[in-house]
């Protein structure tokens, strides 16, 4: 099959123009259907079940007055030197935005509005949960950062009423919450820094509706569709039983005799399970080498806990500590790095990203 037919196949089964808003019903989800209404603040999008329930709701491409636009739900779509395109998918929708014009940029903001919560999103060092109330800062791009302890830039979102958000890895992502439009979160595709040298602007992602309006049925849509799911199987102990993590009790102030002393207690409490050395066993954080003050001799110490027969296990971190020179050295050495622009310099004709 030729890929224009496969697109065609690929579109909205049904749409219906009303005064100019399309209204668009999925083909895979009974009773959900996205209505797009071209306005003078971008194109409004509702997302419903039978009409009534607002499942999901917002503006693609705030701030640009698009209310002469007409071709709003056909696959093709342009607008100006842009195409949008909107396609079915097996439980949504995915839009995609796309220019040649490189200073041209895409905002598709969504509502968070009471309620409704949201997952999903950045790991910050300063993480609310529920994540609704986060401020993210959209001046900034969408990557792990040292600035603002950016740890982990997950392009997923999920509502309590099973809808996902999944942005492309290839989108040059910028999200902003809270911070330029209170109650939304706005997803920006820019060719900026570091996102350049490409042909292309696009903003494409998916967005995904469980039929019960359920979260764990939309989190299940997801990693089925798109996210994946881990290829093995964690040891069943972990969750048969109990891990005694050394923090609740001693915090940071860990050594061998606390160890042994902490799986003496539990043991004579007549517990079992899994004893975890957590903060800070390490000489600096990402070391990953045993304090020889606090332990001397892990091997012998992690024998001993084992004897009395618990499991043994370590916490460690994704995180590179600044406090930590020689492993973030080592890194900058091999260029393990993204840097910003103004780092490139171009000795004897090589790229060297430094930070
Ligand atoms: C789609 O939902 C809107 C409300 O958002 C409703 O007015 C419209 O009738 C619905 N269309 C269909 C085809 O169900
Ligand atoms: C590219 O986009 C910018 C900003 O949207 C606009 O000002 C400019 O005229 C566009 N250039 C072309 C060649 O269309
Ligand atoms: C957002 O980030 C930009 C760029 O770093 C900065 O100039 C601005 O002050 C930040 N805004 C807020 C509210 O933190
Ligand atoms: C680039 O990185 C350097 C070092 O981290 C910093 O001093 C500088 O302000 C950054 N420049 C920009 C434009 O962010």
């Amino acid at each position: 099959m030729n890929s224009m037919v496969k697109a065609l196949l690929g579109v909205i089964s049904i749409i219906i123009s009303i005064c100019g808003a399309t209204s668009v019903s999925l083909r895979n989800i009974e009773g959900v259907n996205i209505t797009l209404s071209p306005t003078k603040n971008g194109i409004r999008f509702v997302a419903s079940k039978y009409g009534q329930i607002e499942v999901l709701t917002g503006n693609l491409n705030l701030g640009k007055d698009l209310s002469s636009v007409s071709c709003v739900g056909l696959p093709i779509c342009e607008i100006g030197d842009s195409i949008l395109s909107v396609e079915d998918t097996q439980m949504g929708t995915k839009i995609t935005w796309e220019t040649r014009n490189k200073s041209t940029e895409f905002q598709d903001c969504f509502d968070l509005p009471d309620g409704v919560y949201w997952y999903g999103g950045p790991q910050r060092r300063v993480q609310t949960w529920p994540i609704n109330n986060m401020i993210i800062n959209g001046s900034l791009p969408y990557v792990s950062r040292r600035d603002d302890n950016f740890a982990v830039a997950e392009r997923y979102w999920l509502n309590s009423l099973g809808v996902f958000i999944f942005l492309e890895e290839f989108v040059p992502l910028f999200v902003d919450q809270n911070l330029a439009h209170d109650n939304q979160v706005c997803f920006s595709a820019r060719l900026q820094e570091p996102y350049i040298n490409r042909e292309k602007n696009i903003l494409e992602y998916y967005i995904g509706f469980d039929y019960d309006l359920e979260v764990r049925g939309g989190h299940f849509e997801a990693t089925n569709n798109y996210l994946g799911t881990p290829l093995g199987l964690p040891n069943r102990l972990m969750v048969s039983e109990p891990i005694w993590t050394t923090w609740a009790k001693y915090k940071r102030d860990i050594s061998d005799s606390v160890v042994l002393e902490f799986a003496q207690a539990i043991k004579d409490n007549g517990y079992n399970g899994q004893i975890e050395i957590d903060d800070k066993w390490e000489t600096c954080y990402g070391s990953q080498e045993f304090d020889k003050e606090k332990f001397p001799d892990i091997v012998n110490t992690v024998k001993k806990v084992k004897e009395m027969g618990f499991r043994v296990t370590l916490w460690v971190h994704p995180f590179v500590n600044s406090d930590c020179q020689e492993i973030s050295e080592e890194g900058l050495a091999k260029g393990n790095f993204a840097g910003n622009m103004s780092m490139f310099h171009v000795p004897s004709g090589l790229c060297v990203p430094h930070i």
